[in-house]
């Protein structure tokens, strides 16, 4: 049990299929009890109309994890962050591709999370149909391609610059590479056995379209899979996440999962194993959403137009002092797990940090 702690890797089962209406979330009973670590190994969470969520763990009294569900405001996702647009996703993405696999990565989406990140996927047989939307560079489809034939998995990004670093990669040759938005799919109704999306939902200005369409080309029983960030409740993360991207809170995704028609939804939280289970900060890669659907076809989740028209011109200095503030903010949460790596090689094994 302590190991799974130190891993931050908990699950919370969505055990009932009702949509709750504005989700009261109660924030109370899931904060961390600063003296008991986590306060009841069965809580049960209420949602506003009964739909309820449970945690899987056991109480250790000695340890003290510091973390917390996102239980402060955050801002509304109708409100979008400097870089939650796709035009400054793909300018951003234009420089980080570079550098992406070596520095962005290591800090916070190891191959240890990715793999128990995905374990919720289930990704069972060889021959299933996956895509893996907003793809990247393929970090997260070398953790799937060792479950499913290369040949059965389509990578989706907006991109190029990031996809071609994904086409460099030996394991990945048998894999279709396509540019294109997870708000819009390119494929049919029905199609794939799995959706994966990984750490791409927080550039999405409208993130309850983009899992309505994992919903619609998945296949009746197929299952999703959407690893995203998990909003800070430290007072500076938050004010750097909400000028950066969309860090949602937990409820936030069991809501959009199951308006777009998605049935027994599950979160299980993820983090690097050197923050031993503190979630304040918000973590980039913070949790695992899995959802199945439950009837052939399309969502039942009617959408208006899209938030966003890329072909819309923008006024150029606009742009860049919106791009400047948000990659300023992201800096942030490149020291944050520096400084929680310090925190653990200082802090006696055993104890909080
Ligand atoms: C943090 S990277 C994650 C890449 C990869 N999934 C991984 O696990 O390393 C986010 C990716 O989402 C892509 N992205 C952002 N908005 C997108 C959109 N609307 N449609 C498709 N891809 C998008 C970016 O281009 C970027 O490659």
């Amino acid at each position: 049990m302590a190991s799974s702690m130190f891993s931050g890797t908990e699950s919370l089962t969505l055990f009932s299929s009702k949509t709750p209406n504005g989700l009261c979330f109660n924030a109370s009973n899931f904060h961390c009890n600063k003296r008991t670590g986590f306060n009841s190994s069965t809580s049960n969470f209420n949602f506003s109309n009964n739909a309820r969520v449970r945690h899987n763990y056991r109480v250790v009294r000695t340890i003290v994890p510091k973390c917390s569900l996102s239980a402060s405001s955050s801002r509304p996702t109708s409100q979008p962050r400097f870089i939650q647009h796709k035009k400054e996703a793909f300018w951003f993405y234009r420089f980080l591709s570079i550098v992406y696999d070596h520095v962005i990565n290591p800090g916070h989406w190891t191959e240890d999370m990715r793999d128990e990140a995905l374990e919720p996927a289930d990704l069972s047989d060889r021959n299933m149909i996956v895509v893996d939307v907003g793809g990247g560079t393929g970090f997260t489809t070398l953790g799937i391609v060792k479950h499913v034939d290369a040949k059965n998995v389509t990578i989706l990004d907006q991109s190029p610059h990031q996809l071609a670093k994904a086409k460099q990669k030996e394991p990945l040759k048998d894999c279709k590479i396509i540019e294109g938005d997870a708000e819009d799919l390119p494929f049919r109704t029905d199609y794939a056995d799995r959706y994966v999306s990984a750490g791409s939902i927080e550039y999405w200005p409208d993130p309850q379209r983009g899992i309505r369409e994992a919903y619609r080309v998945l296949k009746l029983g197929g299952k999703a899979c959407l690893i995203g960030p998990v909003y800070p409740t430290f007072w500076l993360s938050r004010f750097f996440a909400d000028v950066w991207m969309l860090f949602p809170k937990e409820e936030e995704y069991i809501e959009w999962f199951q308006k777009a028609g998605f049935k027994d939804v599950q979160l299980k939280r993820i983090g690097p194993k050197w923050y031993r289970g503190v979630r304040r900060h918000g973590l980039i890669m913070g949790c695992s959403v899995t959802g199945v659907k439950p009837a052939s076809g399309d969502s039942p989740l009617q959408l208006g137009p899209k938030e966003e028209d890329v072909e819309k011109p923008v006024k150029p200095f606009v742009f860049l002092y919106r791009f400047v503030l948000g990659a300023l903010a992201a800096t942030w949460f490149v020291l944050v797990p520096i400084y929680m790596w310090l925190k653990d090689q200082i802090v006696p094994k055993g104890q909080p940090i």
